[in-house]
């Protein structure tokens, strides 16, 4: 039976698709133009341009109007021929994902397996590439953040370990849950695609898609043998280059990207990646004073877009989702693969501010509380506590850079 009207602001803390800020819901919902007209034109262009500081790259940036899962697909077909063979990780549930696509698509895949607690290990990826001297891998794929598990892997380590094995596979990162949240340098890292979507750091509904590319990365296109035309990166870069899209192209969500460009350069970027890390932290103090564990394990790949938090055995943390969401109208991420049951994540991403992140860890106490779970001490309090000093630090950052 329908609850009818829920006074209030619903609370959208998954790990993505984010609060979108009423700023870009503004910005879409403008007439649609003619995508072959010069305001469009113009529009392009800006946007075309304006994206490529957020993955940190000179180079161009592919837009899809299409989810995630479109931008792997595309960052493997361009690339890849049949039979080639893939390195991924295991890092959780996205990159099994990725992993299965590239399996469909005709890849072999050499996999290094994980406990889902865990990011890329650099040492191990040396290592298999070391051993690879016949060069038959052709591509190293790796998700920057497992939004299933809260884990951001060392990239830049990655990178290192690349370099130290002299491989010359191309490297391919996920950023679908950190680009815009957590630092990230396609240039700088020697990245050949990044993958990204709109939904998360990057506050648009979903939709949209990314690919930022390496000349490198274009280089293998040219001989890459997998099937594409959807995908294909050089009609779309040649009509780009012309302010168009070979295809009509998703109006409106364009326009929110601007806005959204807009925002984030507004803000700064190094800002927003602040922003994010302190919000993190103060989640985690929360997760500890309520006696609970954090799903990652290693405190430097902590993520800090979101916070998967590991449940009492016995507890079904989809039961306490549920109590949460009836309760005080917060979603909160579900377990997924494996974790099923076994964690909630906490999304602590995107148009976010203190008192956003403190009203979602007052629900989700309140709801530990009605769960009947007996937490150590206040994880609102803790959270605050930290809150409170790092604005004052922040606040005397922000002048003395003034
Ligand atoms: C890290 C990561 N990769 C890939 C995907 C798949 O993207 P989509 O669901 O937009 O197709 C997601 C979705 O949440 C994700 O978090």
């Amino acid at each position: 039976m329908s609850q009818g009207y829920r006074s209030g602001r619903h609370f959208l803390q998954i790990p993505g698709p984010t609060n979108v800020p009423d700023r870009i819901l503004r910005a879409i919902e403008r007439p649609t133009i003619d995508h072959r007209g010069p305001d469009f034109t113009r529009l392009a262009g800006e946007i075309l341009e304006g994206i490529r500081p957020i993955f940190k790259t000179a180079g161009p940036v592919v837009i899809y109007p299409a989810s995630g899962t479109g931008a792997w697909e595309a960052a493997l077909v361009n690339t890849l021929s049949p039979g080639d063979r893939v390195l991924m990780a295991e890092t959780g549930h996205f990159a099994s994902l990725w992993c299965e696509l590239a399996r469909r698509l005709g890849l072999e895949i050499e996999l290094l397996d994980g406990d889902w607690r865990h990011g890329v290990e650099p040492e191990r990826v040396e290592a298999t590439l070391a051993a690879d001297r016949a060069r038959k891998i052709k591509a190293i794929c790796v998700v920057h953040n497992e939004t299933s598990t809260g884990v951001t892997s060392r990239i830049a380590e990655v990178r290192r370990a690349i370099d130290r094995a002299g491989h010359p596979g191309l490297f391919m990162v996920d950023t679908i849950s950190s680009l815009a949240s957590i630092d990230y340098r396609h240039d700088e890292w020697g990245i050949d695609v990044t993958v990204a979507g709109s939904q998360k750091g990057l506050m648009l509904p979903p939709g949209l898609s990314f690919n930022a590319l390496s000349d490198k990365a274009r280089a293998a296109a040219r001989s890459a043998r997998l099937p594409r035309s959807y995908w294909d990166w050089e009609p779309m870069l040649a009509a780009n280059a012309k302010g168009v899209f070979p295809y009509t192209p998703a109006t409106n969500l364009l326009y929110g990207l601007r806005e959204a460009l807009a925002m984030l350069d507004e803000e700064g970027l190094e800002r927003v990646f602040a922003r994010h890390d302190r919000h993190a932290e103060a989640t985690r103090r929360a997760v500890r004073a309520w006696g609970l564990e954090l799903l990652c394990q290693d405190e430097r790949e902590y993520s800090s877009s979101l916070t998967a938090v590991l449940m009492p055995d016995g507890a079904d943390a989809d039961a306490l989702r549920e109590v949460i969401l009836e309760g005080f109208d917060l979603s909160l991420g579900n377990g997924l693969g494996r974790l099923a049951g076994r964690v909630f994540r906490i999304g602590h991403l995107g148009d976010f501010n203190d008192l956003m992140l403190a009203g979602t860890l007052a629900g989700i106490e309140m709801g530990l509380r009605r769960f009947g779970h007996r937490a150590n001490a206040s994880g609102v309090v803790a959270a605050l506590d930290h809150l409170a000093a790092g604005r004052a630090v922040e606040t005397a950052g922000r002048a003395s850079a003034a």
